[in-house]
């Protein structure tokens, strides 16, 4: 990891930002990239360090995604704190930060879109039509601008992982991908930044999703192979409990399909959404049978 006494390079253009990204390649660095939509937490700072493992230089980009929120979800009143994140950056020596404005982004009139088969089909992509169109959408931007070595993405957002690298697979883009793990908690909540949406009392019942998910993991690890009674208890229990659940099963890790019956020595995603109230909880476990 190359140590800079420099401050961060914040840049708002896509020329800014090549410019900065040809110095630091023409100086042999290789670079390590996290795409961020800011209010940066613990969460972040293990992708950052993570990224710092595997790379010289550390950009970081943080743009609150237009394209992969639904009309009636949470863009307007998503957190933007560009100067605390900044803070954190420098602190974590972070050498560039892109942070565009949606015009820098878009064109008003885009005739493109990518189309995605099969990975969308359940767990986020079946509540949230065009999500993850919009991250890929993104994700690819930035990888053509900032074309790093190494990107590094949280397992929290598991399914967004295996989209993303199904495209840089399917595009041929010339970074290898790494998934930190999930941080959580004290109390096993998966730290994002919609959890500052929370009230006292539904952060109280908020971990219930991750001890859930344990539960299921420890109940297959020890023998449960058709886990569709499992799971219907599980779900009934959130709700009781005043979760509302999105989705709640076991996955095929790869492809992303529901599995009724588990095979022996298969690795499997065990994932949930809820809502408690409005805002929207995911979290998973991988789990080998
Ligand atoms: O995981 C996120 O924060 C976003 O989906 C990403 C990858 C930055 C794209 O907007």
């Amino acid at each position: 990891m190359m140590k800079t006494d420099q401050k961060v390079a914040v840049c708002h253009s896509i020329n800014e930002v090549r410019e900065k990204i040809r110095e630091i390649k023409t100086a042999g660095n290789t670079i390590g990239f996290v795409p961020t939509m800011g209010a940066l937490h613990e969460g972040h700072i293990s992708l950052f360090s993570h990224a710092a493992k595997s790379s010289d230089v550390l950009v970081a980009s943080i743009f609150v995604n237009p394209e992969q929120f639904g009309p009636n979800e949470d863009f307007d009143r998503y957190p933007r704190q560009l100067e605390e994140d900044l803070k954190v950056c420098a602190n974590e020596n972070i050498s560039v930060v892109f942070a565009p404005s949606k015009d820098e982004m878009y064109d008003e009139k885009k005739y493109l879109q990518i189309k995605i088969e099969q990975l969308n089909k359940h767990l986020c992509g079946a509540s949230r039509p065009g999500f993850f169109e919009g991250i890929l959408l993104i994700v690819n931007k930035l990888f053509n601008i900032i074309e790093p070595d190494v990107a590094v993405f949280g397992q929290k957002d598991y399914q967004q992982f295996q989209i993303i690298k199904q495209m840089v697979r399917e595009f041929n883009h010339a970074v290898d991908l790494e998934m930190a793990p999930i941080i959580r908690a004290n109390d096993g909540l998966a730290l994002s930044s919609r959890n500052t949406y929370l009230s006292d009392e539904q952060r109280l019942i908020a971990p219930s999703l991750y001890r859930t998910l344990s539960f299921i993991s420890d109940q297959i690890k020890s023998g449960v192979h058709k886990p569709a009674l499992l799971i219907s208890h599980q779900k009934d229990e959130l709700e009781a409990k005043g979760l509302e659940v999105d989705y709640l099963n076991v996955y095929t890790s790869d492809t992303l399909q529901p599995v009724t019956e588990l095979t022996k020595g298969e690795k499997y995603l065990i994932a949930g959404a809820v809502y408690a109230g409005e805002t929207r909880l995911i979290d998973n476990i991988l789990t080998v049978v």
